[in-house]
Order: C-alpha cells, then sequence, then structure tokens
C-alpha cells in the first residue's frame, strides 16, 4: 500500500493488522479524523509492537495532539509539516491536490463520462465530445489569439484551445490549478487537441441556509493586529475587548472568537521594520498581546491562528505558534495552524490568513484590494486557498495538500490584506476580516487605505452577521 493512502477504515484496519496490532475503536476514528494519511508509519513504535495494542493515548502522543477534553466540542489536528521538501515530496504534493479536486470534480453531473487523457491517443480514435480532469501546466495565448492550456492527468498531457470566439476563453485559468473540461476531441497525425466548450470548476454547490429556530451563537473575527507596531490602533483594541467584557445583548452571545493571523507586528519582516515598532522583542509583543487577550472572558474561546508577521516559519501550512507562548495566556486560547477547518456547533468555519490574495489580485484582471471579496471567491470557486502554486505565497509541498478545500465552509475567515470585506458566495458567508493597525508608509506609498478596526460576527445558527466598528 502506498504512503498517503491511508483513508478508508479498512485499509487502516488490514495495515495495523499485517503488523499483529490490534486498534482500539477510538484510536481508529482519530486517526481518520486527522487525515493521517503520510504519518500513519510512524504510529508502529518498538512500545506499541510489544503491547500489540495501539490505543488512542499512543496516537494523540506520537501525533502531538493536545489530549481529549470534555469542555472541548472542537479538535485540533496538527498537519505533517516536514521543513524539507524533495522531489518526492513535490510529486506527492501534486498527486494530493489533484486526486482531492478530481474527486469534488467527478462528483458534478456535468463531469459524468469523464476519461484519462491517454485513453484518448489510443488507437481508433473518433472525434466526439469528450470530459477530463487535470492540472494546467502551461497557459499562454496562439499566435491567432485564441488561449492554449496544456494540461496533465496522471499519465498523460493534452493541448486544450479555448477559442476566442466562445465563452469558454473568458474563463481566467491559472497555473496549477485543476479543471474539468468539455469539448471536442480533433486529431491532425499523432497530435490531439481539445477545443474548450467548457471549464468545470470544483466550485461551491449551492445551498440554501436554513435558519435554525435557536438562540444565536457568535464567532467573532478579527485579524492582523499587529502588537508591537507603532500604528497598533490601541485604543480602538482596548474598546473593543471592553465591549467583549460588557453585557451587551450580541457581545454576551459571542461563544468563539477567532483571530486569524499577524496578531503581533514581528521583527525583521520586511527591511527597516525596526523604526515602524514600539516594541522590537516579538516575546514582548506577544506579552503584550495576552495582556489584551487574557482579559476576553474565559467562557470565550479564543483561536489564535499565525500570519506572515508571527514568529513561526513563513511557508504555509504554517505550524501553531511555539508551546511556550502558551503559558502566556489563559487557559481558553487555542493556537491553530494556518490553514484551518475549525468545527464549531457542527459548522465548518475555514481560517486561512491569506497570504495567496496578493497573487489572486495580481492575477485575476480587475482585481485589487478594495474588491478583495471577489478574490475570495475564486479561491471558493477553484476549491483552493493557494491556487497558483509559487508566486508570493510560499508553499512547503508535503504529501497532503492542506489547502485544498475539502469540506464546503460554512464560513470563511480570512485576514492579511487589511480591507473589510464581507459576502455571501452560494451560501457560503466570508469575511476579510479588517485590521487592527492604522496605514503604514507601505501601504501609503501602494496608494493603499486599510478598513480598520471592525469585529464581524457570524450566528452559527442562522445566516445573520453583524459587524461591529470600533474606529476612533
Ligand atoms: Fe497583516
Amino acid at each position: 500500500m502506498e504512503q498517503g493512502l491511508y483513508k478508508s477504515r479498512t485499509e487502516i484496519l488490514e495495515f495495523f493488522n499485517s503488523h499483529g496490532l490490534i486498534v482500539a475503536k477510538e484510536a481508529l476514528d482519530v486517526i481518520l479524523a486527522n487525515n493521517t494519511g503520510p504519518m500513519i508509519n510512524r504510529l508502529i513504535t518498538k512500545e506499541v509492537l510489544e503491547t500489540g495494542f495501539l490505543t488512542v493515548k499512543d496516537i494523540r502522543d506520537l501525533m502531538n495532539l493536545p489530549p481529549a477534553s470534555n469542555d472541548r466540542d472542537f479538535e485540533i489536528y496538527l498537519p505533517d509539516l516536514r521543513v524539507r521538501s524533495s522531489a518526492e515530496d513535490f510529486r506527492g504534493y501534486f498527486l494530493s491536490r489533484y486526486q482531492k479536486i478530481k474527486k469534488i470534480l467527478l462528483a458534478s453531473s456535468s463531469m459524468r463520462g469523464t476519461v484519462d487523457i491517454s485513453s484518448l491517443k489510443k488507437p481508433g480514435f473518433e472525434s466526439r465530445e469528450v470530459k477530463i480532469v487535470g492540472m494546467v501546466t502551461e497557459s499562454g495565448i496562439t499566435k491567432n489569439g485564441h488561449k492554449r492550456l496544456l494540461v496533465e492527468d496522471l499519465d498523460d498531457s493534452i493541448e486544450v484551445i479555448l477559442m476566442k470566439n466562445k465563452k469558454s476563453f473568458d474563463e481566467i485559468i491559472l497555473e496549477d490549478e485543476v479543471i474539468g473540461v468539455v469539448g471536442g476531441l480533433s486529431a491532425k497525425g499523432d497530435r490531439r487537441t481539445i477545443f474548450a466548450n467548457e471549464i468545470i470548476r470544483p466550485d461551491i454547490p449551492f445551498r440554501v441556509i436554513d435558519d435554525e429556530k435557536q438562540d444565536p451563537v457568535y464567532v467573532a473575527s478579527l485579524s492582523d493586529i499587529h502588537v508591537g507596531s507603532k500604528t497598533f490602533r490601541k485604543p480602538d483594541f482596548t474598546n473593543m475587548i471592553g465591549w467583549l467584557k460588557s453585557s451587551d445583548n450580541d457581545s454576551s452571545r459571542i461563544k468563539y472568537l477567532v483571530l486569524s493571523g499577524d496578531v503581533v507586528d514581528g521583527i525583521g519582516v520586511y527591511p527597516g521594520q525596526d523604526s515602524d515598532l514600539e516594541i522590537l522583542d516579538p516575546m514582548e509583543q506577544y506579552g503584550r498581546l495576552s495582556e489584551f487577550v487574557n482579559q476576553v472572558p474565559e467562557d470565550i474561546k479564543v483561536f489564535l491562528m499565525p500570519g506572515n508577521h508571527d514568529i513561526v516559519r513563513l511557508a504555509e501550512p504554517q505550524p501553531i505558534l511555539p508551546s511556550e507562548l502558551k503559558k502566556l495566556f489563559n487557559k481558553n486560547v487555542y493556537f491553530l495552524p494556518n490553514p484551518y477547518n475549525l468545527v464549531l456547533e457542527g459548522k465548518n468555519v475555514l481560517l486561512y490568513h491569506g497570504m495567496s490574495l496578493n497573487d489572486m489580485v495580481e492575477l485575476i484582471p480587475g482585481m485589487n484590494f478594495s474588491t478583495i471579496g471577489k478574490a475570495l471567491e475564486e479561491l471558493l470557486r477553484r476549491r483552493h486557498l493557494a491556487p497558483k502554486y509559487g508566486g508570493k505565497t510560499p508553499l512547503i509541498p508535503a504529501n497532503n495538500d492542506y489547502h485544498v478545500i475539502e469540506t464546503v465552509p460554512d464560513v470563511f475567515i480570512t485576514g492579511h490584506v487589511h480591507s473589510h470585506a464581507l459576502g455571501n458566495y452560494k451560501g457560503v458567508r466570508y469575511v476579510n476580516s479588517s485590521t487592527w493597525q492604522s496605514q503604514t508608509e507601505y501601504q501609503r506609498m501602494m496608494n493603499f487605505s486599510p478598513n480598520p478596526s471592525m469585529l464581524t460576527m457570524f450566528d452559527l445558527k442562522s445566516r445573520s452577521t453583524i459587524i461591529k466598528d470600533f474606529k476612533t
């Protein structure tokens, strides 16, 4: 069995049985829930082999998962994050991306009858409509002004032409995207070309959100606090914390609070940052942050995720903040990796700091930081948080592509660009979560005005959303 394919209950059981091991039911559930695929071999330690039994505690210990506890209604998995990447890791990474998105595409009725590219090259070919799923490895314009793509699946590749007089020509297709192509196959000698009629995206299925007739339970979102910067908007942030502590009708219904990255300004993030800093030592910056966060009422669970200014490595997926920082914060504060799909009250809340939004603004014509909601929709359509590999988004290729949006989110939260954009795409409520930092010198140079000091609340029991503006 190849690594990374340990998906089904039976396969996992067979794998352990082949090593003479019995797996506890709870242990199996944890393996499945935590997407353990590539790490599974590491679970077979000398100790486990000696006892012949794999317990849930063995798995939690070996995978560094926090202990299960009854007061928790969510799970935090830690991704398999290796720092060095070989050619094999790249292969595994793109394979994982391809397979996950292909699975989503094949679930759509418009992709029924999809074939492998190699089957189009077999002798006895007849000109007809074909459907394929592949990753775009090249994209350009022909001398006649049509779009030309090279699309690859696991064994083969094919040229796809989007004629300029057809609707599919208007599709914005990024390299490394996995798409479905429906079109007419043509042959000239050995050469095969698909003339695309339609490009199919994995996309989000339309859903009607049912309002549950229940009292609201809010997840509140704020991002890019940048504590330590001279431009941190301390009075606004202090007011917001005061409001969270108050008996206000809305604030008292907040059960979860998400801080989606750049919680401090860090150091050495960009040249000359020192002169923009009020607190130079990042540990002191986190200390100052904790003075605010520890005032949040203890019945609110606070989730803290890193961004590009935080002191973990820049490349995504970013691991959780170092455990020594944990002691600065109260017990209701939980560290998350970036990106992360958090399940709260049975709803999927997808959190991503948002570094790839810089790439999306560059790659999608007409996009800018003030229309960033559209960029979030483009990510959802592609079911991927960083569709173009590389660019301004450093990614660590592992055997699992954590940026694929495998589960349709109910709420999608991002930050990073310091805009505020609230929207709804096919039933997915989304936000770019503002900032608590005033315009920086760099942003002034780029002629960008942030929209700071906003907190956004999503009711997990209905469609309602509330924005609280703390700008003074
Ligand atoms: Fe930021």
